[in-house]
């Protein structure tokens, strides 16, 4: 009895295992198993026309993964500042969902603004939790081309001038948001630095200027922030697209940086089949064309990379490998997203999003000039805020970056809601149509009337608030076409020359990603480079204006007197914007402060410049050494002391002048940076440190990077221009930089 009860118990056991193993799951799906032997057993189980389907779109913003295997959807948002509405399956239009609105970040300027890596970090996470509620597995974002001219329609969307700051900024981006199992896309990759003509400009671009300024930030993103995806430019470079071009993708980004992830069409960017398969496109979105005709709906079968594509593999010209190598990366980046199961889930306008949102706001806010202590503003001090960009949603506009906030506290509600309604006053000012990205639409306002209206409210106030700047609109800080002038638009500089003569208590604040001429900044005590700002711009803005925070915030970008003061503008119209299809970056590596420096042309307001309520004194800056090897890494020390009566934060810059360079050099970079909060009174040591092959300069003609034997000198600097403090130290033997494993 007792024997058959245990022969029993052992058939059963054994029945389960044999059901269990029944049921195994398939390695593929077995998260137990490497990631790269999941995903070779899922190519194994794939026909070709499975990993075809795996490789374009089936609608605007998805593919279809494999549903066979059950292999899901990869679904995609823009990005970069928060996750984008939903549209329609295939139409450019939104599908006018009511569950689809967002938390509006800062737009990448202003992040760029607050060279605060670790705000960077929280940023990108609030952005991943956002897309990974509204199950997104790729945001595209982040932006990092390099700002090349202010008129340049997609700076907003951008991180500044210097390829440090933007590579600081978006290496904890990429990892706060991937961090939620939702890929960020890397864009535009690459010299994607104007808009103008922005489908077929083929750029001209030496390999040095290439190097050290236009991919640093796309390899810090790739080799430091390990990104998962990233989208190829509308644009060319030498002769090729560059979202099929060999030496772009498959030479630098692939082989060179080792980028394992997905390399992906911006929407509409792949030409050719031949090209896109075998020069690395690994998917390809937003086609509108079988290739003979323009504007096709529901082509997906006619993509490039679809129908045709299969036609060459079948015909034998195109390797089937080819389409396997693309599969293998469409899969890496499912294991890392949809099919991971251990991704958080995400969460939605959570009030930690908003305060986010606030404290990049108000850490990005520049105070550009404050006379006399003009700012901060007494409570009680009667406000007259003009200007339409104090009421304008500025979340709306822009193109692809465009967002439907839950939340979007405008300029005058902020104000307001910090200073008493009795207190402030408003008038538009100046009105522009609504957003509209391929015309300008006219004012529905009469311009006069508004003009006379609000001289009547300067009249009347203690201070003049002009909330101006541009808005997003076409050609107004707005993708697909470039600014027209580097003017103001809507008559502006005319209205506020008007409101200073009535009342010359007047600041101004510059809402824009770029910069703007300022005729009438030796007039106004105050100006303030505010930029958009998103759901919290208003409190953000209100938090600066009363000095409930105090500013630290710097340029991102070099603000010209006039624009041939700009370099891509001191070249003619080959450099900018540009002839016969090519545009040729002349100035080579001397772009903004770069420039400036060089050629002692000083800007209105330099890069790095931002002014404080406070006053900080730099002090004690010393180098560790006084002599380096080539794989050392210099530590750079000093004091920074808050002299004033308010707390506050300051950015040190740590700039790196060569005496004798090989090759010439510009005549200062940006080696780092540290932002440091102070107590009144208090001090604080300031440490940065810079590997001295971050020191080297890229040699076109040896093709690699070198760092002469020389004597370097590192500037610690308020801003480019603001020096306050030297130290100077030896670099040695470069012959053996070949052993530096830092260089590229
Ligand atoms: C833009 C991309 C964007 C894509 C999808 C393109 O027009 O250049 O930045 O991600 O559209 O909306």
């Amino acid at each position: 009895m007792i024997f058959n009860r245990i022969a029993i118990t052992a058939l059963l056991a054994a029945a389960a295992t044999a059901a269990l193993a029944d049921n195994a799951l398939p390695p593929y799906l077995d998260d137990s198993l490497p990631a790269e032997q999941r995903i070779e057993d899922a190519l194994t189980r794939m026909t070709l026309d499975d990993k075809i389907a795996l490789i374009h779109a089936q609608s605007k913003f998805s593919t279809p993964g494999c549903p066979r295997l059950g292999i899901p959807e990869i679904w995609m948002s823009d990005g970069p500042h928060g996750v984008r509405v939903e549209f329609d399956w295939d139409e450019w239009q939104s599908a006018g969902w009511t569950n689809d609105s967002c938390t509006a970040l800062p737009a990448l300027t202003c992040l760029a603004a607050t060279f605060n890596p670790e705000l960077a970090g929280q940023y990108g996470n609030v952005v991943g939790e956002e897309a990974r509620f509204r199950k997104k597995d790729i945001i595209l974002g982040p932006g990092v081309n390099i700002y090349r001219t202010p008129l340049s329609g997609r700076n907003f969307e951008y991180t500044g001038e210097d390829p440090v700051l933007a590579s600081r900024i978006v290496v904890p981006y990429i990892k706060g948001l991937q961090q939620n199992g939702v890929s960020a896309c890397m864009k535009h990759f690459a010299l994607n630095n104007q808009e103008h003509n922005r489908d077929a400009v083929n750029v001209i671009v030496d390999e040095r200027a290439l190097n050290e300024l236009y991919l640093p930030a796309f390899r810090a993103g790739v080799t430091e922030g390990g990104v998962w995806a990233v989208m190829g430019s509308y644009n060319k470079y030498k002769g090729t697209y560059c979202t099929h071009n060999d030496t772009l993708v498959n030479e630098i980004l692939k082989k060179q940086w080792g980028f394992d992830g997905v390399f992906i069409t911006d929407w509409g960017s792949a030409h050719d089949t031949r090209e896109a398969a075998l020069n690395g496109l690994d998917i390809e979105m937003g086609s509108w064309t079988n290739g003979l005709t323009w504007g096709k709906s529901n082509a997906y079968d006619d993509y490039y990379m679809a129908e045709p594509l299969k036609r060459l593999v079948r015909s034998g010209e195109i390797d089937e490998k080819v389409v396997d190598e693309k599969a293998r990366r469409v899969l890496r980046l499912c294991l890392r997203t949809n099919m991971n199961r251990q991704r958080p889930w995400g969460s939605m306008h959570t009030p930690e999003h908003l305060a986010v949102a606030r404290e990049v706001a108000r850490e990005g806010i520049v105070l550009l000039k404050n006379e006399k202590c003009f700012l901060p503003l007494r409570d009680g001090t009667r406000i007259a805020v003009i200007g339409e960009n104090a009421v304008k949603s500025l979340t709306k506009g822009g193109g692809s970056s465009e967002l439907k906030p839950r939340v979007e506290i405008s300029p005058l509600q902020g104000i307001r809601e910090r200073f008493g309604e009795k207190n402030v006053t408003f008038s538009l000012g100046y009105a522009s149509g609504e957003p509209n990205y391929s015309n300008e639409l006219p004012s529905p306002y009469d311009a006069d009337s508004l003009r006379v209206a609000a001289i009547e409210t300067a009249r009347n106030a203690d201070v003049v608030i002009f909330i101006g700047g541009l808005n997003k609109n076409y050609r107004q800080d707005c993708e697909g076409e470039d600014r027209a002038t580097y003017d103001l638009p809507f008559g502006q500089n005319e209205l506020i020359a008007a409101i200073r003569e009535v009342n010359p208590r007047t600041a101004v604040v510059i809402v824009s990603g770029n910069a703007v001429a300022m005729p009438w900044a030796e007039k106004v005590p105050a100006i303030v480079q505010s930029w958009y700002l998103g759901s919290m711009g208003g409190p953000a803005l209100a938090d600066i204006l009363s000095g409930d925070v105090n500013p630290s915030g710097k340029l991102p970008f070099s603000i010209p007197v006039n624009l041939t003061d700009c370099a891509a503008h001191a070249f003619g119209e080959s450099a900018y914007p540009g002839v016969d299809g090519n545009v040729r970056y002349e100035e080579g590596l001397l772009v903004g402060y770069r420039w400036h420096d060089t050629r002692r042309i000083p800007a209105r307001y330099p890069f790095g410049h931002g002014l404080s309520y406070t006053a900080f004194r730099y002090s004690d800056l010393a180098t560790d050494k006084k002599e380096y090897a080539p794989t050392d890494t210099v530590t750079v020390t000093m004091t920074l002391e808050n002299k004033g009566k308010v707390a506050g934060a300051e950015t040190v810059q740590f700039y790196a002048a060569q005496k004798a360079p090989r090759l010439p050099r510009p005549a200062k970079e940006l080696k780092g940076f540290a932002k440091t909060s102070l107590a009144p009174g208090e001090k604080k040591t300031v440490t940065v440190t810079i590997p001295v092959a971050d020191l080297a300069y890229y040699d076109d003609t040896l093709r690699r990077w070198i760092v002469d034997d020389d004597e370097f000198t590192i500037l610690a600097g308020a801003s480019s221009t603001d020096i306050r403090g030297k130290a100077v130290f030896k670099t040695s033997s470069y012959s053996s930089l070949a052993d530096n494993k830092r260089l590229p």
